[in-house]
């Protein structure tokens, strides 16, 4: 049983069942599109009377009614309902109650195949600038962290093992320069978003004369869609979104994880603000990563998203299919979470502590300039292979005898190879260590202090 008409009854003899009603309906999701399909439909109108193919008073009404449309639904008097289905048909409908017949002119040469197409791109353009937005201070963050620790140093790792000394700053920035690379994909991604499919109609375009490039003028968008198959069977456009929102949660959620590792008592290398940590309900001496945790968590639920997008998309027959209604839960909730993800990070390097004098103490511990012992060899003309065996048994003397490297006389260096001299108690400095890394890319203090400068 249904009350309301539909567009399509002439063909039917058995009116919708509310059981398909409610299955089929996205209304309760896609209203979140409302603007952008009346502003999609405002464009098509003033076109069809450019054209001739409506009057210059249709347009007037149909402008006028669309526009009484748009402020109800933003002042919430707007009547949503499933018998509408979707975003597209709710706002036909009103307009059509408003204005009477003269508003059925409005879906001359479209269809909702194209409509929904242009109401998502428009959508999705926006939204890609926000989140360009949000990202950008998300860089500045690690830039700014970058400057203020200039100086300090940590133990860098690989396996989780202790390395090599590093510049902290170096670290930040490594996720500057990942972040960087999140932002190019989004701006390449808008040039794909940014196409306007209107025209397209079903799938094989339109009879009626439309001037599509008109259209896209008046929406401001820079080119239209070539093939009017594509433009309403595909939706890449969407799923690279999500892969490019997919990539940026991955690197926020690893820079996470090394905050949730780093503030434990165990490591202590960093202290997360109070506003940006939680307690517990039980144990009054917990201070908890939590915001950290949930945006690694979150990322499960992007890779979910993109994951859902793809098998939309896999094995779809030309052109447009019902399926890809399932476009939009999993791309609004994209949007919903990322922008959410960036917002809270951003406040959170904001306010954070690096805990200097530890990480130089760890810096200090476990050899990690080992290597540098082994480049000074090098330097004095043993081959490195063997450079590297010397300075392993070395390693493991001090191992074996509770020692630093540090700690060792010139007597027991010679005793593993005889060319040591006392310049290499030198090398064993972890600050001469970073500064030897005096290479582009390296973590030397020159460097780093370079690239600060290109990028700030
Ligand atoms: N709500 C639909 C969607 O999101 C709009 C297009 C419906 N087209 C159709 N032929 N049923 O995909």
């Amino acid at each position: 049983m249904t009350t309301k008409k539909k567009p399509w009854d002439g063909r039917f003899k058995e009116s919708t069942d509310r059981l398909v009603e409610e299955f089929t309906a996205s209304i309760h999701y896609d209203r979140r599109l409302y603007r952008h399909d009346i502003e999609g439909s405002i464009a098509h109108c003033k076109m069809l009377a450019k054209q001739k193919i409506i009057s210059a008073a249709d347009e007037k009404t149909i402008v006028q009614g669309l526009t009484d449309v748009l402020a109800d639904i933003e002042e919430g008097t707007f009547d949503f309902s499933i018998e509408d289905e979707d975003i597209h048909m709710a706002v036909e409908r009103s307009l059509i109650s408003r204005v009477g017949d003269v508003g059925g002119k409005l879906h001359a040469g479209r269809s909702r195949n194209d409509q929904v197409c242009l109401d998502i791109r428009l959508y999705l353009r926006n939204e890609v600038k926000t989140i360009i937005e949000l990202l950008r201070r998300l860089k500045s963050s690690f830039l700014a962290m970058a400057k203020a620790e200039i100086g300090v140093i940590m133990p860098g790792y690989t396996h989780m093992q202790k390395a090599q000394p590093v510049l902290l700053s170096h670290y930040l920035l490594a996720y500057w320069e990942m972040f960087n690379r999140d932002e190019a994909r989004f701006e390449e991604c808008y040039k794909r978003i940014n196409i306007m499919p209107l025209g397209s109609a079903a799938l094989a375009g339109t009879g009626i004369p439309l001037d599509r490039a008109y259209v896209a003028e008046l929406l401001q968008f820079p080119d239209i869609t070539k093939n009017s198959m594509d433009a309403v069977a595909d939706r890449d456009f969407i799923a690279e979104f999500i892969f490019a929102a997919s990539l940026l949660m991955m690197h926020m959620s690893r820079f996470c994880e090394e905050m949730v590792i780093w503030s434990t008592e165990e490591v202590g290398f960093v202290e997360i603000s109070d506003s940006y940590t939680t307690g517990s309900s039980i144990m009054p001496q917990k201070k908890n990563p939590d915001v950290a945790e949930l945006i690694r968590g979150k990322t499960g639920r992007i890779y979910g998203n993109l994951v859902s997008i793809l098998t939309i998309l896999k094995a779809l027959p030309m052109t447009y299919n019902r399926d890809l209604q399932e476009d939009k839960e999993p791309l609004f909730d994209t949007v919903d979470t990322l922008a959410g993800c960036l917002s809270v990070l951003s406040g959170m390097t904001e306010k954070i502590t690096f805990k200097r004098e530890k990480m130089l103490n760890e810096a200090k511990r476990g050899f990690s300039t080992a290597t540098d012992i082994a480049e000074y060899l090098v330097m004095n003309g043993v081959p490195f292979r063997d450079a590297h065996e010397i300075v392993g048994r070395l390693v493991s003397y001090c191992i074996e005898n509770a020692k630093t490297l540090e700690s060792l006389t010139i007597e027991e260096f010679k005793r593993f190879y005889d060319g040591f001299a006392d310049d290499v108690f030198e090398r064993v400095d972890v600050e001469r260590s970073v500064n030897a890394r005096n290479i582009p890319g390296g973590t030397s203090q020159e460097m780093v202090m370079r690239r600060i400068k290109e990028i700030g």
